[in-house]
């Protein structure tokens, strides 16, 4: 009960520290919500034209999700971190420190599902690889990435792995809403791109 509403509130927190805000305003970047698709992930950094700001937001962004579910994992159960883990991707979406508006929580997803299970987190990642190199659509990776991780940890047995990947996955189609419309429409803009001023 009570310990894993601290994992779930510990989640949250550290979930909800918005990196990218920070390192492009640390960086004067500008603001992020005037920048491209409004997004604070790494995707929307990088059309500011700083690759390293975009590179130490995907990172910060993984590390948020995967610290959770490793120090959970250690200090309590996996219950625990399949929890933590939700609410980490729950915070990076709803931060309370930008009103609820936040992210779409891809970068945090990916350092979720390594930490939970590395190997399939290998495949998620050469996936999002893959599909960014051919189709050069952040979203259209993200998006076939989610979609297909729960049938990895199906395959393998794991149920658990499944379960949270599924809710996960849920939540990023929910999160890309405006990105499958634009997808559909022919006008999402391709990784790199610079931000339409
Ligand atoms: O992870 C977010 C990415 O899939 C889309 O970002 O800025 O193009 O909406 P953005």
């Amino acid at each position: 009960g009570l310990v894993l509403l601290l994992w779930a509130a510990m989640g949250y927190l550290f979930g909800s520290i918005p990196s990218g805000v920070i390192l492009a305003r640390v960086m004067n970047l500008g603001n992020l919500r005037d920048i491209g698709s409004g997004n604070i992930g790494a995707t929307n950094v990088l059309r500011t034209g700083n690759k390293k700001a975009a590179a130490l937001t995907l990172i910060f962004d993984a590390l948020k999700g995967a610290i959770v579910v490793l120090l959970a994992r250690s200090f309590a159960a996996e219950d625990a971190a399949q929890l933590g883990a939700l609410m980490a991707f729950l915070g990076h979406c709803f931060p309370v420190w930008l009103g609820f508006r936040g992210g779409k929580g891809v970068a945090t997803y990916f350092g979720i599902i390594l930490a939970i299970a590395w190997p399939v987190g290998l495949v998620a990642c050469v996936l999002w690889l893959l599909v960014a190199a051919i189709s050069r659509y952040s979203s259209m990776a993200a998006l076939i990435t989610g979609g297909w991780i729960p049938v990895v940890f199906m395959f393998l047995g794991l149920p658990g792995g499944f379960v949270l990947s599924a809710v996960l996955g849920l939540l990023i189609y929910w999160r890309h809403w405006g990105n499958i419309q634009r997808l559909k429409a022919g006008t999402e803009s391709k990784i790199g791109a610079a931000a339409k001023t």
